[in-house]
C-alpha cells in the first residue's frame, strides 16, 4: 500500500548554500530543490511537503515551534498522513525534536533530519539523510519510540540527542541510552521497541492539548525561562542584576552534579521563596543530577533535572508552567519525561 509522507520544512544547512570562502548560508533553498538532489526515491511513497520557514536554526522561535505542532497533530489526528518527516538546521534540532515530543500525539512516525554540510558541497549529507529520513517515517514501529531524529543513517530519539560536535558527519549521539535504531538503505531496524522516559500519547502535555486546555493559537506565550550557565569566579553584582530580570523560571547548568556556589545557591533559594521555579541540572553533556546531593533541593524548593539537558529541561519548565502545574507535581515530571 502507498505511503503517504508529509515534510515540513524549515530550513538548517539541509538547505544551505556555500559561498567560495569557505562559508555558507543555511536556509536558503526550498523544500522542492531538497527532494529533486534525492537519488532515488522510495518506490510506495507518495510525498507531499510544505515549507514552514527556512532560517538556520539558531533563529529558531516559539511560533515555529507552535506551527509545526499545531501542522504534525492536524496531520496526524486528522489521518492526512502516515508519517512525517521535518527537515531542520542541526543546531537547535534536539530541542524542536523534544519540544514535538512532548506536545505531539505520536499516533504517525516524526522524524526530523537534517545535515552537517550545504547542500551545494563537494559531498552534501542533506539528500541521503533526508532519504533515510523518509523510509523511517514510513516504518510502523517508529510511531512507538516519540519523535524521532535521523542524521549519519543512525536513528535517536530526541528525549536523549545531544549535538556533541561541530561540523563532523556523526556530530549526534544518544546520551546516555544510545541510538535507538539504524537506517541502511531501505532497511530500518530498530534495537528497542520502547522507551522508559514518557513522551507523545502519554505526555502530560498532550493530554493538556487533548482536553484543551493547552493551545497553541495565536495569542498563546510560552513562559519566559532562561538559562543560567555556571562557571568559576562568577561574579556577585552580575548575578543580582541577571535575576532581577523577569524570570517565571530558570534552568541552572551547573558545574559537575549541578553544583552551584554557595552565593548563587543562596540568590536561587531566595528566587523560589519569590515564586519562581528553579530547575539544577549540569553543564556536563553525560551524568544524571539526583536530589539533596550537596545541595539541600528540598529545603530551598529547587527542582532536579535527572539526566536532561539545560535546553530540554527549559523546555520542559516552559510546558509546566504553561498548563499550571503544582511544584510537587512538576519534579514527578522531570523525573518521568
Ligand atoms: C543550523 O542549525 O541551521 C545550522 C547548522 C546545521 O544545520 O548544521
Amino acid at each position: 500500500m502507498t505511503k503517504k509522507i508529509h515534510i515540513l520544512a524549515t530550513g538548517g544547512t539541509i538547505a544551505g548554500q556555500a559561498n567560495t570562502h569557505g562559508g555558507y548560508t543555511a536556509g536558503k533553498l526550498n523544500v522542492e530543490t531538497l527532494l529533486d538532489a534525492l537519488p532515488w526515491r522510495p518506490h510506495d511513497v507518495q510525498v507531499s511537503y510544505e515549507q514552514v520557514a527556512n532560517v538556520g536554526s539558531q533563529s529558531i522561535h516559539n511560533e515555529i515551534w507552535y506551527q509545526l505542532a499545531n501542522r504534525v497533530n492536524t496531520l496526524s489526528l486528522e489521518k492526512l498522513a502516515d508519517g512525517i518527516v521535518i527537515t531542520h538546521g542541526t543546531d537547535t534540532m534536539e530541542e524542536t525534536a523534544y519540544f514535538l515530543n512532548l506536545v505531539t500525539p505520536g499516533k504517525i512516525p516524526v522524524v526530523l533530519t537534517g545535515a552537517m554540510r550545504p547542500a551545494n558541497a563537494f559531498s552534501p549529507d542533506g539528500p541521503e539523510n533526508l532519504l533515510a529520513a523518509i523510509n523511517v517515517a514510513c516504518s510502523g514501529q517508529a510511531k512507538n519510540l516519540g519523535v524521532l531524529v535521523v542524521m549519519n543513517s543512525i536513528i535517536h530519539s530526541a528525549r536523549y540527542i545531544q549535538k556533541m560536535g561541530v561540523s563532523q558527519d556523526n556530530a549526534f549521539q544518544s546520551i546516555p541510552l544510545g541510538p535507538v535504531g539504524i537506517q541502511s538503505g531501505t532497511n530500518t531496524h530498530f534495537f528497542v521497541n520502547q522507551l522508559a522516559a514518557i513522551h507523545t500519547n502519554n505526555s502530560e502535555f498532550t493530554k493538556a492539548i487533548e482536553n484543551g486546555s493547552l493551545t497553541f493559537s495565536n495569542e498563546f506565550k510560552l513562559p519566559n525561562v532562561n538559562v543560567l550557565y555556571v562557571h568559576a569566579g562568577m561574579d556577585e553584582s552580575y548575578l543580582r542584576q541577571w535575576l532581577q530580570l523577569s524570570h517565571e523560571g530558570i534552568v541552572v547548568a551547573g558545574v559537575g552534579a549541578g553544583n552551584l556556589s554557595q552565593t548563587l545557591e543562596r540568590l536561587l533559594a531566595n528566587q523560589v521563596f519569590q515564586g519562581v521555579a528553579v530547575v539544577r541540572s549540569t553543564r556536563i553533556a553525560a551524568g544524571n543530577i539526583a536530589r539533596n546531593m550537596e545541595i539541600d533541593d528540598d529545603r530551598h524548593g529547587f527542582l532536579v533535572a535527572g539526566n536532561l539537558t539545560p535546553a530540554k529541561a527549559r523546555i520542559l519548565l516552559q510546558l509546566a508552567l504553561a498548563v499550571k502545574m503544582p511544584m510537587p507535581q512538576m519534579q514527578t515530571v522531570y523525573d518521568t519525561h
